[in-house]
Parts: C-alpha cells; structure tokens; sequence
C-alpha cells in the first residue's frame, strides 16, 4: 500500500572521532589478523573515541552539521530524537544533553533504544509525531560510543565495532519527497544472541559483574548473521513490494554497515546490483545506530544523491530489532 509521505530530509551531518584503530592496530592487542577481519567483515578501520568521551559531543557536532546544511536554527528544532544504547549517562536521556548544548531550547527530547535500528525507528516515530503532533523541525540522531562497552579480549567482537555520529533534521513533506515507507519489526525471542548483560537492574555495576565483564557486548555472532540476513531481506522486499517496486528500481540502497558479507547477501536475494549498493564499513566499522545517517551524510554532500533520488534504507540489530524504508532525496 503506497502512502503520503509527511516528512523529508532537510539536511544530514556526521561527525566522527579523529583516532583510527586499524586491523593492524588490532593485531597488537588480540588473536586476530588484517586477512581475516577483511575476509570474514570488510572492514579496514574504525574511529574509536578517547576512553571516557561523550556521546552527547559527538552527537551534537552531527546535528550542528546537519542544521547547518539545513539550513534551520536550533531554537526551530522542536523534537529530537537520539537512537543510541552508550547514551552519556543512564540517565537523563542523552538528547536532553544535546538539546542543551546545541540551544535547542524549544525541542521535546528523547532516547530511542532500538540498537542498530535507532535511527530508521527514530525516522519513523519522528514522522508520526510530525503528522499527529504538529512537529514541523524534527532532529533525529543515531549516534554510538560503542568501543565503551567493547571487551578488548575478546577476538569474537572487538573487531567489528566503531564510534560515530549521523543526524537529520526532518521537514514536513513537499508532498512527493520524503519517506515514503518505513516498516519496523522487533523479535525479543532471541535478546540473548546480542545483548550488553550488566549495567541494569538484573546485573547491576558491583565489582564483581564489571570483573566478569558483564558490562560488556556479548554476542553469538554466527546466529546473528543467519537472522540479519533473513530479516534485512524480508523487511527491504516488503517495503519494496507497498510501492510496487523491485530492487533494481531503487537508485541506491544504504544497508546497516555491520559486515560486507551480510550486505552481499541481502542484495543478491533482493537482485540488486552491487553497484547500487552504498558501502563503507571498511572506513567505520559497525557504529550502530549512526551508520545508516553517516553513510546518507557522506552520499548527500558527495553530490550523488540528487534532489528526486529513490533510496532504500535497510538494518538489523539487538533486540532483535529490524527496519526497512523508502526515502524520496
Ligand atoms: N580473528 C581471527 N579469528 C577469529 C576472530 C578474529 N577476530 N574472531 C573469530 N575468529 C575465529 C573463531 O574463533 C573461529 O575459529 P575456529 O574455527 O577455530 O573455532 C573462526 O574464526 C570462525 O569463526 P566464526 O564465528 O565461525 O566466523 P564467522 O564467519 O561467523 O564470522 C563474524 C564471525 C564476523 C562475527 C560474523 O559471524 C558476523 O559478522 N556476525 C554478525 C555480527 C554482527 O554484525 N553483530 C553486530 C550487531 S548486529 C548487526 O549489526 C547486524
């Protein structure tokens, strides 16, 4: 079923942690190789912030970014949006942090927890709110410190995150640009597959969990790639088929930037060709929630997303979380 899109893209920014932790770096610390980490993800390299950073920083220079290339003030934003699970702080709500040091004193703001869907949930709670609520200058961030609660010793995981910001300010729709579809899905049947056990009420911060390491990422990361790769695929076909479309009619897909191999095998099941495809898990790793609005900031002031480009949008992530979208640049 088509629908009228309500919200578009304004802007986009990013911002990113000057330091570069390469696979040769990695060998350093752990078991691992610069062959391997390539075969077995595709990535080369990630920003990883300095040791006590604050997400809030990062978040804020993407959102500077992104309401200067909108063009808009940010005493016009009135809702933000932040997708994240390595917020400041447990509480407050890291967007209230934002909300702050940007002077965006008239915006409602929020935390999503959705993992590495934050940012397409936040895009589509951003859009409803527009439609239902009257919000008309809407931020909304998917932004990760995601190497604060990396286990260095562990080859498994440490490999494949890094740090990053994206954001974009949303606008009431011209009435043919924006999101077209956005599908959202969550499965908490398989929570213990990827899941960052201590730091809540079941495992709180005491001496003991934090020496086991609970505070963590743990992940089982075959079984992870087994149902991105289903769920990714089923959530792009569907969206896909609600406007009576295939995969070779979209002008570029942005997937989730977790691994090259299960990028690969989302597009051959949608019959996508890979040169449509945006990739640069090589340069940032998995960073999250901000991968999808990095990579759309990348391609949006790289001029090859023209005004009129159809976009797909795809990801995967704890919880299990997955997410789908159309996007009308
Ligand atoms: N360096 C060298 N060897 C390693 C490393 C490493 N960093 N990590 C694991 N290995 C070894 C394993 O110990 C194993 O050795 P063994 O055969 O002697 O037991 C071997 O490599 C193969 O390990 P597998 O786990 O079978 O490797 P696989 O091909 O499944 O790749 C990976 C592992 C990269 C983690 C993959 O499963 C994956 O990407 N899963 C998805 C994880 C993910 O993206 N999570 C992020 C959040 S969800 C999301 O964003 C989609």
């Amino acid at each position: 079923m088509q629908k009228t899109p309500h919200a578009m893209i304004l802007g986009t920014g990013r911002a990113v942690p000057e330091k570069i932790l390469t696979n040769a770096d990695l060998e350093r610390i752990v078991d691992t190789s610069d062959d391997w980490i390539v075969a077995r993800t595709g990535i080369r390299q990630r920003h990883v912030a300095a040791p006590g950073s604050a997400l809030s920083d990062l978040a804020t220079e993407a959102a500077r970014n992104a309401l200067q290339n909108a063009g808009v003030g940010a005493e016009e934003i009135d809702l933000i949006i932040l997708g994240t699970v390595t917020g400041d702080m447990k509480f407050p709500a890291t967007a209230c942090l934002v909300q702050e040091k940007l002077g965006a004193k008239n915006a409602v703001a929020f935390d999503l927890s959705a993992a590495c869907s934050g940012f397409l949930y936040g895009l589509q709670i951003a859009e409803g709110m527009m439609a239902s609520s009257g919000y008309r200058r809407v931020l909304v961030l998917g932004a990760e410190v995601l190497t604060s609660m990396v286990n260095w010793q562990d080859r498994d995981t440490c490999v494949l995150f890094g740090d990053g910001a994206g954001a974009a300010v949303l606008g009431p729709s011209d009435g043919g640009r924006g999101l077209l579809q956005t599908y959202l899905r969550s499965d908490g049947a398989h929570s213990n597959l990827l899941y960052n056990p201590g730091c809540g009420s079941v495992n709180p911060p005491t001496a003991e969990n934090v020496a086991a390491r609970l505070h963590t990422i743990h992940m089982e990361g075959k079984e992870v790639f087994r149902h991105a790769v289903t769920s990714m695929t089923e959530a792009l076909k569907l969206v896909l088929e609600r406007e009576g479309l295939r995969g070779e009619d979209l002008d570029l897909l942005i997937p989730h930037q977790a691994n090259l191999r299960i990028i690969e095998a989302v597009v051959k099941r949608c019959k996508m060709p890979m040169e449509k495809v945006y990739v640069n898990v090589d340069r940032y790793g998995n960073t999250s929630a901000a991968s999808i609005p990095i990579a759309l900031d990348e391609l949006r002031r790289s001029g090859d997303l023209r005004p009129g480009a159809l976009v797909g949008v795809v990801t995967f992530g704890a919880g299990f979380t997955w997410a789908a979208g159309l996007i009308r640049i």
